[in-house]
């Protein structure tokens, strides 16, 4: 079985963590979005990802060779010259997806995360005989995203309607597909909207079937979301294999922390916060609702919360850092320093307060 990745797009939303790699390869919970994904689509049987690129092709793949030898799947690179949307890409990629074999095939946003049911999805599709299953997810705010409206007894999909300015009803596209190779013939070489374009035809046709995917959802391509999808995460890793995550006296709640991160006396972390590979959080530190990227270095007592410190940042003693604060890679805040939802690009030295949610470049 075959898969394909849209990671396209500049992940403008991700600033400035992806100032330094593209969205896919943002960490969260301790790895690269995408690898959340492509372990999920192997333990499936999948032996083949294509990941669907416009934007910096040579660093991601340069990335995920490690990854091919150690996860034994195969993954290849279907590189757009100029950007073809979410439908366009599958006609670049025909080649690959049909492959003869009549299977249908995975497509995936590259920035969602879930617990990826896809066995389930696999029964699903097979047992409506449509041409296309989509994922769908209740959630409060619909409006920024795609909208389903389906039968509920059959899962049929009567309306697909991508961002409605009015209500039309709270379940949405999750950007988990199942497609028959015939869907390919739906779609031309050129910038195209596989939301706007494509499942509403299908869907008008009586072929296009949702299922409500099961347990937790979320599109992390924006630092609130990033930060709820992580809670959400770990939530679900206490569920399914709570040995992964972090216990003791300094603990509260759910918390990832990186076997090679080094943890002071007298810190409180949790609850939902991530620490990776190589971070070094000194004594005294109280870390919440945070994720702590590689090779970070807290200073003793600092307090961090609902934030993200992006890749080998240092946070200075005594420093106060919350309210959606995002520092990009190689980012140093000097000691005593308050960050009140500063988005602070790569490689700056943060030497004076930020009183309000501001960018600093
Ligand atoms: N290769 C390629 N080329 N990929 C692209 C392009 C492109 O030109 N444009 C966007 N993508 C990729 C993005 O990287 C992402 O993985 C996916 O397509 C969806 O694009 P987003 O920009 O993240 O869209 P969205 O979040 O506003 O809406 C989409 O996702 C929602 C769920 O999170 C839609 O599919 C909605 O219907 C859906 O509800
Ligand atoms: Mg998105």
């Amino acid at each position: 079985m075959k898969a394909l990745i849209l990671v396209g797009g500049f992940g403008t939303r991700l600033r400035p963590l992806t100032l330094s790699v593209p969205k896919p390869l943002v960490d969260f919970a301790n790895k690269p979005m995408i690898l959340h994904q492509i372990e999920a689509l192997k333990a499936i049987g999948v032996t083949e990802v294509v990941l669907a690129i416009n934007y910096q092709p040579e660093v991601m793949l340069n990335f995920l060779k490690d990854f091919e030898a150690k996860l034994g799947i195969r993954i290849t690179c279907s590189q757009e010259t100029e950007p073809l949307g979410t439908a366009g890409p599958l006609a670049l990629a025909r080649d690959k997806l049909a492959d003869g074999s009549g299977e249908p095939f995975f497509v995936l946003n590259s920035d969602v995360i879930s617990e990826y049911p896809l066995k389930e999805m696999i029964e699903f599709h097979k047992s409506h005989g449509g041409e296309a299953s989509i994922m769908v997810t209740k959630v409060d705010e619909p409006s920024k995203y795609g909208v389903v409206v389906l039968e509920e007894a059959t899962g049929q999909v009567e309306r697909f309607v991508e961002k409605p300015k009015l209500f039309v009803g709270n379940k949405i596209n999750a950007g988990i597909y199942l497609l028959n190779p015939s869907v390919l013939g739906r779609i031309k070489l050129r910038p195209t909207s596989i939301e706007k374009e494509v499942f509403p035809k299908i869907a008008a046709e009586k072929m296009l079937y949702a299922m409500v995917l099961p347990g937790f959802w979320m599109d992390i391509g924006q630092p609130r979301d990033y930060i709820t999808g992580l809670r959400l995460y770990l939530d679900s890793l206490r569920k399914k294999d709570a040995s992964k995550l972090a216990s003791g006296t300094h603990i509260v709640g759910n918390v990832l922390v990186h076997e090679s991160a080094k943890i002071g006396e007298g810190c409180l972390i949790g609850p939902d916060v991530a620490i990776g590979p190589g971070c070094v959080v000194e004594a005294g530190v109280r870390l919440s609702r945070c994720t702590v990227m590689r090779g970070v270095r807290i200073k003793k007592h600092a307090c961090i919360s609902s934030s993200i410190i992006g890749w080998h940042s240092t946070v200075g003693q005594w420093a106060r850092v919350e309210n959606m604060t995002i520092l990009g890679e190689d980012v140093h805040v000097c000691d005593e320093i308050y960050s009140n939802g500063g988005v602070v690009l790569p490689h700056k030295e943060i030497k004076s307060s930020i009183l309000k949610p501001e960018i600093v470049m």
